[in-house]
C-alpha cells in the first residue's frame, strides 16, 4: 500500500475510494452517528446508516458531506481520516490523492475539502471536477477536441457539463437528485394514505418500484409507517404508477436544466453530442426509465454505463495518471491551484 495513489469521491450519499491498480475498494454511506451531549462518534458508514430514523434523542445521525461540499468540517474530517486509516492501515507515508468536487464550488469550499483530507497526512491532493471525472469513468477520451455531455444524478445533486479538450465548456449543478425523489415519495404517501414513512423506507420503495417512465407491468411495494390521524402503525401497498406521478416533477426539473445547458452549448459541440448521445451517470441513473425520459424530451440518444454510480470514482482514479503531468506543469484535467504540497 505504501506510496499507492488513491482517488476519493466524497458524495452526499456515499464515500467511494479507488485504489490505483485495484479499482473501488471502499464504498460506504457518508453518514455519521454521534452522541449529542458529548460529541462522541458512535458509528460511521454502514453501521450509522442502519441507525437513520431509529436513534434516541441522545444520538444524532448526520451527513457531514452535502452535495460534494463539506457541511460539517469536524465530522467530515473524522470520516475521511477513518476511511483512509481503514485502507492504509498504520502506514506513515500516505498516498497522493485525487478528489472529485462539483463544478462551481467556491474557493473556500475547495479549501475545506483539501484541508479535511490533508489532515490525514496525505502528501498531495489534486481536485477534479465531477462531470470530467464522470465522463472519464464512463470511458470517454476527454482529451480530444470533441464534445460530450454528461449528466451525473447522485443523491444530493445533479451535476451536468459539456466537456471537450479535458475541460468543462459549460456546466450546471442543481440540488435535485436521489434525496429529492425520496422526499417526493414521502409526500405522496402522506397525501394519499395519511401515512408518514421515513426516508429509508422511501428509498427502498424507489429502488424496488420507482420509475420516471411507465413500466411495462404494474408492480407494487409495501411501505410501513405511522398513520397521521390515529398515530398507530400502518402499511400501504403503493404502485409504480403512484410513484411515477410523484417522481415526474423532480425528474422534469433535472431535464429542464439539461435543456438549458444544451441551449447554451456552442454549435460545434452540440453536433458532437447529437452524434454520440448523452451520458447518464450517478446512482440515480439506475432509476427505471430515466434514460428513456431524457431521450424523449431532448430527442437525443442516452447512454448509461454499466455501473453509473461508480463513474465519478473510477474517472477520478483514471486521473491519478495525470498527477505526474501536473508536476511537469502539463496540467491536464486536474486543478493545480488547489493542490496542497
Ligand atoms: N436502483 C436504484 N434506483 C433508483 N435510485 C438509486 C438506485 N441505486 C441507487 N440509487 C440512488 O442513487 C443515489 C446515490 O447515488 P450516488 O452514489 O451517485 O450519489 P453520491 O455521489 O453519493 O451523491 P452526490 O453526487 O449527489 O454528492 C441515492 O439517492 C440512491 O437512492
Ligand atoms: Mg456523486
Amino acid at each position: 500500500m505504501l506510496g499507492t495513489d488513491i482517488a476519493i469521491d466524497l458524495g452526499t450519499s456515499s464515500v467511494k475510494i479507488y485504489l490505483d491498480g485495484k479499482g473501488i475498494i471502499l464504498n460506504e454511506p457518508s453518514v455519521v452517528a454521534y452522541e449529542q451531549d458529548t460529541d462522541n462518534i458512535v458509528a460511521i458508514g454502514h453501521e450509522a446508516y442502519a441507525m437513520v430514523g431509529r436513534t434516541s434523542s441522545k444520538i444524532a445521525v448526520v451527513h457531514p458531506l452535502c452535495n460534494g461540499v463539506i457541511s460539517d468540517f469536524a465530522l467530515a474530517q473524522y470520516v475521511i481520516q477513518h476511511y483512509l486509516k481503514k485502507i492504509n492501515g498504520s502506514k506513515v507515508v500516505m498516498p497522493r490523492v485525487v478528489v472529485s468536487v462539483p463544478c462551481g464550488i467556491t474557493e473556500v469550499e475547495k479549501r475545506a475539502v483539501v484541508d479535511a483530507i490533508s489532515a490525514s497526512g496525505v502528501r498531495k491532493i489534486c481536485l477534479i471536477e465531477e462531470p470530467v471525472a464522470a465522463a472519464m469513468g464512463a470511458g470517454v477520451d476527454i482529451s480530444i477536441p470533441h464534445g460530450c455531455f454528461v449528466i451525473d444524478i447522485g443523491g444530493g445533486t445533479t451535476d451536468m457539463g459539456v466537456i471537450s479538450l479535458s475541460g468543462v465548456a459549460i456546466a450546471r449543478s442543481i440540488k435535485m437528485a436521489g434525496d429529492a425523489f425520496d422526499e417526493a415519495i414521502i409526500k405522496m404517501v402522506r397525501r394519499k394514505y395519511n401515512l408518514l414513512i421515513g426516508t429509508r423506507m422511501a428509498e427502498e420503495a424507489k429502488m424496488a418500484i420507482g420509475c420516471v417512465y411507465p413500466r411495462k407491468e404494474i408492480v407494487t411495494h409495501r411501505v410501513k409507517g405511522r398513520n397521521m390521524l390515529t398515530g398507530l402503525p400502518q402499511w400501504a401497498d403503493i404502485s409504480c404508477d403512484e410513484v411515477l406521478e410523484a417522481l415526474l416533477e423532480p425528474a422534469m426539473q433535472i431535464i429542464r436544466t439539461a435543456q438549458e445547458v444544451l441551449e447554451k452549448t456552442p454549435p460545434e459541440l452540440m453536433g458532437d453530442i447529437d452524434t454520440d448521445g448523452i451520458i447518464l451517470t450517478g446512482g440515480s441513473a439506475l432509476l427505471y426509465g430515466f434514460d428513456t425520459l431524457i431521450s424523449k424530451k431532448t430527442k437525443m440518444k442516452v447512454f448509461v454505463p454499466e455501473t453509473p454510480e461508480n463513474c465519478v470514482a473510477v474517472g477520478a482514479g483514471k486521473a491519478i495518471s495525470f498527477i505526474d503531468d501536473m508536476e511537469n506543469k502539463n496540467y491536464g484535467v486536474l486543478n493545480p491551484l488547489n493542490a496542497a504540497y
